[in-house]
């Protein structure tokens, strides 16, 4: 069983096992951590940060959490640089536990993530950018229903190399046109969470 929810600053400690746990696979897909990354202070402080900018609707960071038998953290989804105005637009980051990677479990729980974007959120257009070469998260994206737009030249500093980077967005109105139910269904599972 394995619950999305947000994450809190109670979950430092999680955080910091997940990033311990999984430094070697996600090192070729993130920019250099700093020294402290791997420790639950640092955490807390990101957490703190990432809370009050979810108060402002800014950005929402996601756990995956599984309880068998003890909670633990096996992947996050980032909705972040949320901006409103003309453009309506987030933007995704998302990365599993390598022990849980091809299971299906990212695919499912970004459905539900684009599902509180579009649908509790009010997006019009959700991107992704992903390195030519992640072939995976290229799936992923597609799965979701996301298409290709662009290309972006040198775009994000990872693990010390300016890399290329693939655009591809989602649309609130494809979803609608495509009748995703699963998607469209994304958003309840937060209802409970949301008080508005
Ligand atoms: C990208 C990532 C989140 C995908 O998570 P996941 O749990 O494996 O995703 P899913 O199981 O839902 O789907 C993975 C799909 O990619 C496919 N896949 C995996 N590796 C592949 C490869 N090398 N070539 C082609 N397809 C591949 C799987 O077969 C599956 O597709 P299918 O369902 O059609 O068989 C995970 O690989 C990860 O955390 N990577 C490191 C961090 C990262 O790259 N984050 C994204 C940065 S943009």
């Amino acid at each position: 069983m394995h619950i999305l929810r947000f994450l809190e600053v109670a979950d430092a400690e999680l955080v910091a096992d997940y990033q311990r746990r999984n430094r070697h696979f996600h090192r070729q897909w993130s920019p250099i951590p700093p020294p402290d990354y791997f420790t639950p202070q640092f955490h807390r402080r990101m957490l703190q940060q990432t809370v009050e900018r979810r108060e402002r609707e800014e950005e929402f960071r996601f756990g995956i959490f599984s309880d068998q038998p003890d909670p633990l953290l096996i992947g996050r989804i980032n909705l972040v640089a949320i901006e409103r105005g003309a453009f309506q637009n987030g933007r995704l980051g998302y990365s599993i536990d390598a022990k849980h990677r091809n299971s299906g479990i990212m695919t499912a729980m970004l459905k539900n993530v684009m599902g509180f974007g579009f649908g509790y959120l009010r997006l019009h257009r959700i991107e992704a950018n992903i390195m030519p070469r992640n072939e995976a998260s290229r799936r992923v994206l597609q799965k979701c229903g996301f298409r290709h737009i662009g290309y972006s030249p040198k775009m994000l500093l990872i693990n010390g190399q300016w890399e290329d980077h693939e655009l591809y967005m989602a649309l609130a109105e494809d979803l609608r046109s495509d009748q995703d139910d699963e998607i469209a269904a994304g958003l309840q599972p937060f209802l409970p969470l949301v008080d508005r």
